[in-house]
């Protein structure tokens, strides 16, 4: 999509759809709309008088405006109460705003800047253009019939009133269409298939788009995954035809030193069947989502790099298909880590950990100053805390901290679960260092524990986005599918770092 911040009010353009966002306590014609011309005006105050528009979140009304007035229609969308307002509002009332005319088939509109001074001109241009990008997303790469593909909405025009607003809005504009594209860069790795997925061409998309940028790459194959003793990815690994591969992207956004910042880690099982221990059939096919953690940390990366943000990351994803074979793992397999560490393997479903395991061994190698993973690890997390947040787990509070504050301002919730040493006792075994599951109580802890006995003295946090990976109503701006969470919550963690 183009977006466009202009220096003039909304009146002295024209075109086929004005959008105007208004609060629920709008009974009069808002400020921005008063140099229309008259029809237009009339329309609007009539609908806002009648109450037929009441301004209540998300709701639409389109207004037909007689033909010699600038605009075609006036596309009114709620915001709800003035004292909830915030920059998710604007996020969501541009993800309806895009969906809206794309229904219609209207490629632009105009939008005037809109709300309080809670959201700056800069912050209303960034989060306009993250909720028109998210909302108009669609992955269309497996449709070929014309009529299933969703018409595209091509332009935006945001009305800044004046010239330095305009400028404001417009760094806004450039910052919230890098992240957005990030996102449903995410969202598309995520969607595209397990046939289409396996660990060798997601290594081949992540090094295609890095090499567009400053991100230096590597690619660990089987060779090499086996010289450095990393049994849990090869191990969770070797049921699959696909074997697996571990890809390493640097990005040296800070010249100034050479020192690593921080180390993201993202879970990248392209597809989970369970192995040995199968899944049932019923939301398997969830399971190609289960990179999903992996898909995160790479586009955040590719984010950061588009961003210039001035920071020194690592990368590091782990990549393995979990399959039941003749070569597959088995319960009751002994593995030994990367690190040294045995694990009793009580469920070859609990996969994800063991494959993290010596990514955060890996990892220690770079000596960050601290250490994020991010994981579709366990169902669990979808039991504690449902479909509103991730959860976070951490050895570090400053940096459960600063997720927390990142988690805010980009408004993808998470929530901090406890880590209390007694926990730690669930996954004790008898005949290896660890098991690989601890039962059914306190689930999403317990993935959190095992990964937690490989960070060493490392300043880490887990994030488990299990319950967080999938949309299936569809929101203002996550329309049906992979929900992309987690990238602007990094990108923000990564902006914020000093
Ligand atoms: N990939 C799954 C977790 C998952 C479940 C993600 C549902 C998204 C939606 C993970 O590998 C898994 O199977 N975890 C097991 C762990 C258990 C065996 C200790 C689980 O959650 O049941
Ligand atoms: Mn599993
Ligand atoms: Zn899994």
């Amino acid at each position: 999509m183009k977006i466009f911040a202009s220096a003039k009010p909304v009146a002295q353009h024209a075109g086929p759809a004005l959008v105007a966002l208004v609060f629920k306590e709008a009974r009069r014609l808002p400020a921005e709309f008063r140099g229309l011309p008259p029809a237009t005006r009339s329309l609007i105050q009539q609908a806002l008088e009648t109450e037929d528009f009441k301004g209540k979140s998300g709701q639409v009304l389109t207004l037909y405006i007689p033909q010699d007035e600038p605009y075609r229609r006036v596309i009114l969308i709620g915001l709800g109460e003035q004292r909830k307002f915030d920059a998710d509002t604007v996020r969501r009332a541009l993800g309806t705003a895009v969906q809206t005319l794309a229904a219609l088939n209207v490629p632009s509109f105009i939008v005037p800047v809109t709300g309080t001074a809670k959201v700056d001109a800069r912050t209303f241009g960034q989060v306009a253009a993250e909720g028109a990008e998210l909302g108009g997303f669609q992955f269309a790469d497996y449709l070929t019939k014309d009529e299933a593909i969703h018409f595209k909405v091509l332009e935006m025009t945001i009305a800044a009133g004046d010239r330095a607003k305009a400028r404001r809005v417009e760094a806004g504009i450039v910052a919230g269409q890098t992240i957005a594209e990030a996102v449903n860069t995410s969202r598309r790795l995520v969607m595209t298939p397990g046939n289409a997925l396996f660990p060798e061409t997601l290594a081949e998309e992540a090094v295609k788009t890095a090499k567009k940028l400053e991100i230096k790459t590597e690619v660990l194959k089987p060779e090499q995954i086996k010289k450095l003793k990393m049994g849990g990815v090869w191990d969770v690994g070797k049921g699959s035809a696909h074997t697996p591969r571990v890809i390493i992207l640097t990005y040296h956004g800070n010249r100034r030193k050479k020192t690593t910042d921080v180390c993201l880690i993202g879970k990248g099982v392209t597809f989970d069947t369970g192995g040995i221990c199968i899944k049932p059939t019923a939301r398997m096919t969830e399971m190609i989502g289960d990179m999903m953690g992996a898909a995160t940390v790479l586009a955040a990366t590719f984010g950061a790099a588009r961003l210039k943000l001035p920071i020194n990351l690592v990368t590091i994803v782990p990549a393995a298909e979990n399959m039941p074979s003749h070569t597959a793992y088995r319960p009751g397999d002994i593995v030994t880590t990367m690190s040294g560490q045995t694990v009793e393997v009580i469920s070859t479903d609990a996969e994800g950990r063991l494959i993290l395991a010596d990514a955060l061994t890996y990892a220690e190698r770079f000596t960050p100053q601290a250490i994020v993973d991010v994981a579709t690890l366990t169902g669990a997390a979808e039991i504690a805390l449902g479909n509103q947040a991730a959860a976070l787990m951490s050895n570090d509070p400053a940096l459960a901290a600063r997720l927390q504050k990142a988690a805010e301002i980009s408004a993808e919730r998470i929530w901090e679960l406890p880590m209390y040493e007694e926990y730690a006792e669930q996954i004790k075994s008898d005949v290896a260092d660890m098991k690989n599951s601890g039962g059914r109580l306190a689930g999403t802890i317990i993935g959190g524990w095992f990964l937690r006995k490989f960070v060493g003295d490392n300043r880490w946090a887990h994030l488990d986005i299990a319950a967080m990976d999938w949309e299936t109503a569809g929101k203002p701006y996550i329309p049906k599918g992979c929900t992309g969470y987690g990238v602007r919550l990094l990108i923000q963690f990564l902006t914020d770092w000093k």
